[in-house]
């Protein structure tokens, strides 16, 4: 039997299997597909002060090998996940990690606080949302407010901070730099990228929000590219994802240069598919005769 525990941020993965945030819930309703137990980790739907309603619809279309969304940050804010959601996910014995996202700086480091104290096990800092305070750009797309606000949620956090980048830059490699000198424990990556689907009948957007974030098939080549990109610019550990359905596309992206990987939006299809990844990768590392998963990180050979 090959190794699949992976230590990422002190933190004991017993798989290097995650479920991304958005794609699983709270786990209330995969829990009756299998046992949450099995899962290196479940990264919970986006969380913000106040509870959010999200966009009006539609806000999921889909597209030739994956899908668009602008769901939005529907969430019933951080004190209703403390009290309602964090004890039901607690009875799994899995690492709990709390996604944040807020439109100031302040709000971020009150959601890493509340978060601490609840003892959620790692913090994942959701970046691609906009700063109100300098015109609504994503803090996420430049260096200069993906550092600030990656140092001072690390002022405000007792646990480890993963800093999660968007893919709508111009050099991913860049902001990973900057958030990793303001002192983020490790990097998550791929979120979503912009896209746009027209009705060709009615020749309106699909979507209500008129855009909405590609995720699912079409994004891995991307998302494994500035994976490699980014392992090859910071020393810090890192989360890959962005069209993971198969062991294979896993695979991949450790020998890309992450550490742990995450499904997302191959759940909609089939709620299993985190199990059937995390078998795909065992069954590879057995036919190779590697003996621990975290052999793989890393290892492309690049021409
Ligand atoms: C419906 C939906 C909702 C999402 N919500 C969030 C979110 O709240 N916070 C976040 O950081 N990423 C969110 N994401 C992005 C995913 O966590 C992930 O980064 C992205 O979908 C790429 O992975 P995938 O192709 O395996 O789905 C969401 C994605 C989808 C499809």
């Amino acid at each position: 039997m090959a190794d699949m525990t992976v230590l990422f941020t002190g933190l004991r993965f017993k798989t290097p299997v995650v479920v991304a945030s958005g794609t699983f819930g709270f786990g209330r309703e995969y829990s009756e597909f299998f046992d949450l137990s099995l899962l290196g980790g479940i990264c919970v739907k986006g969380l913000t002060i106040k509870e959010r309603l999200g966009n009006p619809p539609p806000r999921i279309a889909e597209t030739p090998m994956g899908i668009l969304n602008s769901v939005g940050l529907q969430n019933p804010g951080v004190d209703a996940f403390i009290a309602h959601e964090l004890p039901f996910l607690r009875q799994y014995n899995t690492n709990i990690i709390a996604n944040i996202s807020g439109n100031t700086v302040e709000e971020y480091c009150l959601l890493a606080e509340k978060l601490s104290d609840a003892k959620v096990d790692m913090l994942e800092v959701n970046i691609s949302c906009p700063n109100i305070k300098r015109g609504g750009m994503a803090f996420g797309t430049s260096c200069d407010s993906a550092a600030l606000v990656t140092r001072e949620v690390k002022k405000h956090a007792s646990i480890p901070v993963m800093v999660k980048l968007s893919p709508n830059v111009t050099d991913i490699a860049e902001i990973a730099c900057a958030a990793e000198e303001a002192g983020a424990d490790a990097i998550s990556l791929i979120n979503t990228l912009l896209g746009m689907k027209i009705n060709i009948e009615t020749m309106k957007p699909v979507l209500h929000n008129n855009t909405g974030g590609l995720s699912g098939p079409a994004v891995l080549p991307i998302a494994v590219r500035m994976v490699c990109q980014v392992a090859n610019a910071v020393k810090i550990p890192i989360l890959g994802m962005g069209g993971i359905s198969r062991g294979e596309d896993a695979v991949e992206m450790l020998l890309a240069g992450a550490d742990i990987i995450s499904v997302g939006t191959a759940l909609f299809t089939d709620p299993a598919a985190p199990i059937k990844v995390t078998q795909g990768i065992k069954d590879f590392l057995v036919r190779k005769n590697i003996a621990s998963v975290t052999e793989l990180t890393r290892r492309v050979k690049l021409n």
